[in-house]
């Protein structure tokens, strides 16, 4: 592909990509929502082709997925090379060496100075659910503590947990019991209704969990608190600097263990390896999957050696740790180290300068924020209600991939940025040209 900024070239959608949305209205399930009707052909570093020869710039990075852009060379090579070699084994039954490898490098970056062991799964709801279980195996302890607004997953445990939006819960319960969810400390939402200066709300969420412990929710019944270092699905809202640390030691203080879910803003998403590295607070038990494989399926729950403890034919999957989605996380983590965690955190950082006088430009822009590539832009009815505006944002939206720019949502009226890792400052600079275009005219 020549590109590397968007060239549209038919309405949209176009002819093509019509016969593909007519047959995937008749036979796909109709759970998924799609904010526009892009029909993906191809994609190369940045670019996506449609079926109608149109070229995308991807600031979505398939939900935060195609860490190393899509079809990176290196990463290609790595997945033909291993599907020419052994595709399938099963690491429930027979080894393999690439799935001790990755187990190796996983345990190295893996954040904590603790012996680590890795499951591999195929999805961040599958490590999220070895992560319930093994924190409910090792602690022999059944409840679990979670955030409102956090997004864990859609199997049956991990939905538990999920507390994200109520239509992916609705007509599915009961869920698990012993699952019960508190604020999240958001800055710019305090959950308490504090606004503007006085609000410190982990003091406040700290406090309201310490009264749970004093009277409805026994600690020495509680396996895990779970917690994503950045909510993702719930809104891109980076919590107090501070947080994490006053959230350990109370873990610490009743034997309850930490779990992180980095499987948005793990792997080099935030500019760092981790998102809890900009906190100084490392989990028992961390999850991570979309960014470790370039988009092969994969998903893993990283564990403290000692925590770890559960025998064989405990827990186990037939295509978890796939020869295939191996090869692609080693090389995805290869790039990543030499050049692409680097650039994460330097594009972000720039992409932040240019977004940090937005709020003062442009009423509808409530809230910025954001670290390394994963950022958030909450639109909002008025700055001084902070009413959430989904219109805006969707509208947004839709213009930007009218203009060639694929955006997605997340919480109640929030745009994220969350590019390939690989991104360039030019395209950057056209995409928050492009946004910002729009967001013009959707204030006219
Ligand atoms: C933080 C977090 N955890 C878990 C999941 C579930 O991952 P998957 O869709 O791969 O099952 C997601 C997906 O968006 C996520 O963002």
């Amino acid at each position: 592909m020549q590109n590397r900024l968007p060239q549209i070239k038919t309405s949209l959608p176009g002819p093509e990509a019509m016969k593909v949305l007519a047959l995937d209205h008749e036979f796909v399930s109709p759970s998924y929502t799609r904010d526009y009707p892009l029909v993906a052909k191809r994609g190369e570093g940045m670019m996506v082709e449609d079926v109608d020869g149109n070229v995308f710039l991807d600031f979505s990075a398939g939900i935060a997925v195609v860490s190393t852009g899509h079809c990176h060379p290196d990463v290609v090579r790595a997945i033909q090379r291993q599907a020419g070699e052994l595709i399938h084994m099963s690491g429930t039954d027979f080894y393999y060496p690439l799935l001790a490898q990755l187990a190796q490098k996983l345990a190295q970056i893996a954040p904590g100075k603790s012996p680590k062991r890795v499951y591999f799964g195929n999805s961040g709801t599958e490590a999220m659910e070895a992560a319930m279980k093994l924190a409910r195996f090792h602690t022999r302890r059944h409840r679990f503590i979670a955030f409102l607004h956090c997004f864990h997953g859609r199997t049956f445990g991990a939905l538990s947990l999920t507390a994200s939006r109520a239509v992916q819960r609705n007509g599915f319960g009961p869920l698990l019991p012993g699952v019960s969810h508190i604020p999240f400390p958001n800055l710019y939402r305090c959950p308490f209704g504090h606004h503007g200066g006085e609000c410190s709300p982990e003091n406040e969420v700290i406090e309201y969990l310490e009264n749970l412990f004093k009277t409805i929710i026994p600690p020495e019944e509680v396996a895990a608190i779970i917690a994503e270092p950045v909510q993702g699905e719930g809104g891109y809202v980076i919590p107090p600097k501070n947080f994490f640390a006053r959230l350990r030691e109370i873990a610490d203080r009743h034997g309850i263990l930490l779990i992180f879910d980095e499987v948005q803003s793990g792997m080099g998403r935030t500019g760092k390896m981790w998102a809890c590295d900009h906190f100084g607070v490392a989990p028992d038990i961390l999850t991570t999957a979309k960014g470790i494989a370039s988009g092969v399926p994969l998903g893993v729950t990283i564990a403290r050696a000692d925590i770890m403890n559960w025998p064989p034919g405990a827990h186990a999957s037939t295509f978890g740790g796939n020869p295939i989605a191996c090869a692609a996380a080693l090389e995805t983590i290869r790039l990543l180290e030499e050049k692409y965690l680097a650039n994460s955190a330097q594009m972000g950082e720039y992409a932040m300068k240019r977004l940090a006088d937005w709020p003062k430009k442009h009423p509808l822009v409530g809230d910025v924020r954001g670290l390394g590539l994963m950022m958030g832009i909450e639109f909002v009815k008025s700055q001084k209600s902070r009413d959430p505006n989904p219109e805006a944002r969707k509208r947004i939206i839709d213009r930007a991939y009218q203009l060639g720019v694929l955006l997605l949502g997340c919480g109640e009226s929030t745009v994220r940025l969350m590019p390939p890792l690989v991104v360039e400052r030019d395209q950057v600079d056209f995409a928050l040209d492009t946004l910002e275009r729009c967001v013009v005219e959707i204030e006219k």
